[in-house]
């Protein structure tokens, strides 16, 4: 601990140095300087959607609303300028709903601990039981849980988040449930800064065109079932469909053995990149389809063991990882406030 904390000081001031010149040089001329490897907080989010545009959400009665759906049904149709709900710490007992005329909607709760959405409903059809679900364009999430807390061992139901937005992003937030978590259904998203996502069974599943950064994925065990579950559900039908879930460091872990993933649609895409897979993932997989597109980049961990695993499944070189692992792969520099 002692010579890596000198260690770290003795860099630090170089650092320091480096970071001064940086502010010194640049930041004058370029208003965009989040790019910087940096923490993303919410203070830095509400200063890049440019509002103070205010509506608060809080249980005991201090703020606007007590209900975050209330407070979402306040904003006008057509919206067009970014508007915070601010989502006071609570457990928020209720379904929330953004549909597709609530545009610039930036939801900012107190952190993932403090601030929860929770709901229990259990259905066959993934959209009906989801707790949250947002269908509007240009979307942002900071520091909420979203929880479907409905119980597991009675029947194979959906219970799940539903994000069917184009233009999405989730900063500092976390996903419970059980079998299919998250319905990440069509359109560009960005999962940031510990997105912790629970779950049994195909817990992240659709079309998505997405990239989970840094995000940790629990996987709890299904005693239900003899077969092992899958982290990913992927749905790609045809190579020109953009969609495909990457993740990039973060980790996997758990209890119990997990596939990495599962095809849905014969082009599926998945790529787990630099991450740090536990032993609950399990190298033998059971789909088997041409086109499938399956793969690793430079993974590590006890889990991260390339013996065994499909012979369809891929290990990429770094030309063949970089077009995905970079946040061009969703366009993000074009709409996304802030990315690391
Ligand atoms: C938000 O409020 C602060 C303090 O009142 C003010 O300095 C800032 O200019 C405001 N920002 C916007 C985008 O309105
Ligand atoms: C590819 O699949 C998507 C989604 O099912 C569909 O909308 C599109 O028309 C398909 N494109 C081709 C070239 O088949």
């Amino acid at each position: 601990m002692a010579s890596s904390s000198s260690c770290f000081s003795l860099s630090f001031s170089t650092f320091t140095m480096k970071v001064l010149i940086f502010i010194l040089v640049f930041v004058p001329y370029c208003a965009l300087a989040f790019d910087v490897k940096t923490v993303i907080d919410s203070p830095m989010l509400a200063q890049k959607v440019g509002t103070n545009r205010t509506i608060k959400v809080d249980i005991n009665g201090n703020g606007d609303f007590t209900s975050v759906q209330a407070a979402i049904d306040s904003i006008p149709k057509g919206n067009s300028n970014w508007v915070i709900v601010h989502i006071r710490k609570g457990v928020h007992e209720e379904k929330v709903h953004i549909p597709k005329n609530k545009r610039y909607t930036f939801m900012r709760g107190n952190g993932r601990g403090k601030t929860a959405i929770v709901w229990s409903e259990s259905s066959s059809n993934n959209i009906a039981s989801a707790t949250f679900k947002v269908e509007a364009l240009d979307f942002i999430a900071f520091g909420i849980s979203f929880k479907n807390d409905a119980p597991t061992g009675i029947a194979y139901t959906s219970q799940n988040q539903y994000v069917a937005a184009e233009k999405a992003a989730f900063y500092h937030c976390a996903f419970y449930s059980s079998h299919n978590t998250l319905f990440d259904y069509k359109g560009r998203h960005y999962y940031e800064s510990c997105c912790y996502i629970q779950g049994s069974i195909d817990f992240i599943f659709g079309r998505g065109r997405t990239i989970f950064q840094n995000c940790e994925i629990f996987v709890v065990d299904d005693k239900r079932i003899l077969i092992r579950g899958s982290i990913t559900a992927a749905n790609r039908e045809n190579e020109s469909e953009m969609s495909g879930f990457i993740f990039v460091k973060g980790k996997v872990y758990g209890i119990g053995g997990v596939y990495l993933g599962r095809a849905k649609g014969p082009y599926s895409r998945v790529i787990f990149a630099k991450t740090y897979l536990f032993k609950t993932v399990v190298p033998e997989r059971m789909d088997q389809l041409e086109h499938l597109y399956h793969a690793e980049y430079k993974c590590h961990g006890p889990g991260a063991t390339t013996q065994g695993r499909a012979s369809w499944s891929r290990q990429l070189s770094d030309e063949e990882a970089a077009p995905f692992i970079s946040i061009d792969y969703i366009d993000g520099k074009n709409w996304l406030p802030a990315w690391i």
